[in-house]
């Protein structure tokens, strides 16, 4: 009774986005932020943080607005590449080989989207060290200096956060010292006097010794009001969806897959265009959830024990809590985390039954299962056609799945294959 009390309330504060919606961009990317650090908890916040400080530094250098907009947006999403690794704290480390091969996927994450392209290359470069000038080049590419500022502002938190947790007596000093100590190989001379500045102000050094909330972290924040709309944020969610594909590597096309599913079973049901949309999104995000679950779990051979499987089974109450901080998407976001919902109640984690469940949270289940049934996976091969049919069939009869929505989708079944292995193809060429 309480969960349905809790879900009716939601739904009630919950209003759905229309085709003039204005998106929070802050909101956006620093959600994209917390979940590429979901899986390596010790570095939490270091994102927020190292926006903050590269930010302080572009305020300090007296950049131009614009250019204060993209180190922010770069530093807010510097170390996304280090995702596909199995260790993301080693991928993202400073060290040899790992430090350029994080920064070169990062940098082909961000060509994915057209309004971070051009920022791809100071993600690339964002480990590339002063060097006596040297690093003011990389062959006949001058490196942006962007990158060099973002290069410290993750040096910075990286020493003063392992310091704080080392207890050390001194931290603010001894960082400013292991700083200046690297400054000729690592640093550009400009970024370090900028540095050096900065580290006399008290509030610079409070800021970054804690979590920095995200309410004040976007008070300092050069895009504070800047919002995108639907269309832009459909970018942002198949950046996403590489990246979540990419975690979970045994499905490497699964987000995607269910994307066009949902979208495809969306058409069917004669949803608008922007509605339409609005499930594709829904189909690409519901397994972002994933990102908190350590590679280790998602890809461990052999029996599942009943804590990994309760660990496995909490990414979609996951997937809510991250997409929750996006407040235009909240009808996108009940969509995508209610995707293991189930009519007859047998789901999960808040154990709707029947009509509670909305009609799109059933087309996302419905195409997430379709797909999980027809791709590989480590311990099978996708099922043959009648044993799908036979699957989907069953489940629609006994409440899991909806019928009509498996009707439609088993009577579209060659259309909706033909439409993903022509996305596969694509890709692929
Ligand atoms: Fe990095
Ligand atoms: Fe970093
Ligand atoms: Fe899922
Ligand atoms: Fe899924």
């Amino acid at each position: 009774m309480l969960e349905v009390v809790l879900y009716a309330d939601m739904l009630i504060s919950w209003c759905s986005i229309g085709t003039n919606v204005e998106i929070n961009l802050f909101q956006v990317l620093s959600t994209i932020a917390l979940a590429i650090e979901t899986s390596a908890p010790e570095l939490n916040g270091h994102h927020k943080r190292t926006a903050f400080i590269a930010n302080a530094l572009a305020a300090e250098l007296n950049l131009e607005p614009k250019d204060r907009e993209d180190v922010f947006i770069s530093a807010l999403l510097h170390d996304i590449g280090g995702l596909v690794k199995k260790d993301y704290l080693i991928a993202i480390d400073d060290q040899e080989p790992y430090r350029h091969a994080h920064a070169a996927y990062g940098a082909s994450i961000f060509n994915l989207v057209p309004s971070l392209r051009d920022k791809a290359s100071i993600i690339r470069h964002h480990h590339q060290r002063w060097d006596n000038g040297r690093g003011e080049f990389c062959g006949d590419e001058r490196i942006p200096f962007a990158s060099h500022i973002i290069y410290l502002a993750d040096r910075i938190d990286i020493q003063y956060l392992k310091l704080r947790k080392s207890g050390h007596e001194a931290p603010i000093e001894r960082c400013i010292e292991l700083i200046k100590n690297e400054a000729e190989t690592f640093f550009h001379p400009r970024v370090l006097e900028a540095f050096l500045r900065l580290a006399k102000k008290t509030y610079f050094w409070l800021a970054i010794g804690k979590l920095l909330p995200l309410h004040l972290l976007s008070i300092y924040s050069p895009i504070a009001g800047k919002t995108i709309n639907l269309d832009e944020l459909m970018d942002y969610g198949l950046l996403l969806n590489n990246i979540i594909d990419m975690h979970c590597n045994f499905t490497c096309r699964h987000s995607l897959h269910v994307g066009i599913v949902a979208r495809f079973l969306a058409e069917k049901c004669n949803y608008s265009e922007v509605d339409c949309k609005k499930i594709e999104l829904a189909g690409y995000l519901h397994d972002i959830g994933k990102l908190a679950m350590p590679m280790g779990l998602l890809h461990k051979e052999g029996k599942l024990d009943a804590e990994d499987i309760a660990a496995l089974k909490s990414h979609s109450y996951h997937t809510f809590e991250l997409l929750s901080s996006i407040d235009a998407i909240a009808d996108i976001t009940r969509w995508a985390s209610m995707h293991h919902e189930r009519p007859n109640g047998m789901g999960y984690p808040f154990s709707l039954v029947g009509d509670e469940i909305e009609r799109e949270c059933r087309i996302i289940s419905v195409a997430d299962v379709f797909v999980a049934l027809t791709e590989n996976r480590p311990y099978r091969t996708a099922m043959p056609p009648e044993k799908v049919n036979e699957i989907l069939l069953r489940e629609a009869a006994n409440g899991s799945l909806d019928s009509e929505l498996v009707n439609l989708l088993l009577a579209g079944r060659q259309e909706v294959m033909a439409i993903t292995d022509d996305m596969d193809l694509a890709q692929a060429s």
